[in-house]
């Protein structure tokens, strides 16, 4: 499929919008300061599914958060700003999901998954 590019200067701090890329639902987070503090300081080690949140985003872009809208136990499309973990709550099993899109509660194996994109401009996203 083509690469689908994003205008993110709409998006306002603390706002997520769902994107289609090749069929697919993507999560796109204009994170928050408080967001990325806790993203970035949380204990990745413990986690079930252990990542930094660094290697989640990208250096100098670190307000913005892309991955995959489908939750990684069984499909379903978790609702941003819910849960514990200032992320995502997944309603159909309970799964919670931090501001780095990390599995952290409920039965959802692995993390958000990373979709490939890079930026072509402060505030413009290629993804694909
Ligand atoms: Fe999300 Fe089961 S599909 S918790």
């Amino acid at each position: 499929g083509f690469p689908l590019e994003v205008d993110l200067a709409p998006l306002a701090e603390g706002q997520v919008i769902k994107v289609f890329w090749r069929g697919q639902p993507i999560f796109i987070n204009h994170r928050t300061p408080k967001e990325i503090e806790s993203a970035q300081t949380a204990d990745w080690k413990s986690m079930r599914d252990p990542q930094p949140d660094s290697e989640r985003v990208k250096a100098g872009h670190e307000q913005w958060l892309v991955v995959s809208a489908i939750c990684t136990h069984l499909g379903c499309i978790p609702t941003e700003h819910q849960g514990n973990y200032d992320g995502w709550f997944c309603q159909c099993h309970g799964s919670q999901y931090d501001s780095s899109g990390r599995i952290r509660l409920g039965p959802a194996p692995l993390n958000l998954a990373l979709v490939p994109y890079k930026f072509t401009a402060d505030d413009k996203v290629l993804i694909g």
